[in-house]
């Protein structure tokens, strides 16, 4: 029985792989083809996961007095969801979702690139923010358009004016909060999509 079971694994093995040989010869399309690429994204998350928390530069004394203030950023990507929202996603939305938040996030943060810069405010972790935003960006837009799904277009949102060094601050903690939200939210999904693919754990 065992032995059957066995051979019938085995059979199965190698009917998968056939598959895979086939699917990757005639349309690189395939599962399996993304898991490099989520590896990627996965990569660029954490990075920008770790920044989130250091953008601001502020110590948690001012954090804790700043967590009173209204966020006001209403542009920023509103990230909510449910433990049933994993269960259902579909890669093509998913991902042109979280494409779009990519997006949104870059022009968030290349905003605030300048107005700390107007008031010689640290540079670091926005720029750097910035480099992985982009990487990840561009690696969302070959899985979309290796699953042959339209990349979204989105026009910029109007940016409220910066006329002090504490408004920066206020802006920057809210941006870095809400990329925080990202970042976990996005783990999950690729998380998700890496085992329905049956990725290689890493
Ligand atoms: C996304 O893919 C699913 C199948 O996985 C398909 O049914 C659906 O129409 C696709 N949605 C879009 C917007 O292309
Ligand atoms: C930074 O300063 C420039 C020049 O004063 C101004 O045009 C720009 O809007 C400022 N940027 C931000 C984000 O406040």
């Amino acid at each position: 029985m065992k032995l059957i079971h066995e051979f019938v694994s085995c059979l199965l093995y190698l009917l998968v792989l056939a598959e895979l040989i086939v699917h990757s010869s005639c349309r690189p399309v395939h599962g399996s083809s993304h898991c490099g690429l989520f590896g990627s994204m996965l990569h660029q998350v954490e990075q920008l996961m770790d920044l989130a928390k250091t953008m601001h530069d502020l110590t948690d004394d001012e954090l804790v007095h700043l967590a009173h203030l209204d966020h006001r950023l209403d542009s920023l990507p509103h990230i909510e969801y449910t433990a049933a929202h994993f269960s259902t996603m579909k890669l093509n939305k998913s991902l042109a979702q979280m494409y779009e938040y990519t997006q949104s996030f870059k022009l968030h943060v290349s905003w605030m690139k300048t107005a700390q810069e107007n008031f010689s405010l640290p540079l670091q972790a926005v720029e750097s923010s910035s480099r992985h935003l982009h990487h990840l960006s561009n690696l969302i837009k070959t899985s979309l358009q290796q699953i042959t799904e339209e990349v979204p277009q989105s026009s910029p949102p109007s940016f409220p004016v910066i006329s002090t060094a504490f408004d920066a601050l206020r802006h920057s903690l809210e941006i870095s909060e809400r990329l925080e939200a990202f970042c976990i939210w996005s783990k999950r999904v690729l998380r998700h999509f890496q085992r329905h693919s049956r990725c290689p754990r890493n």
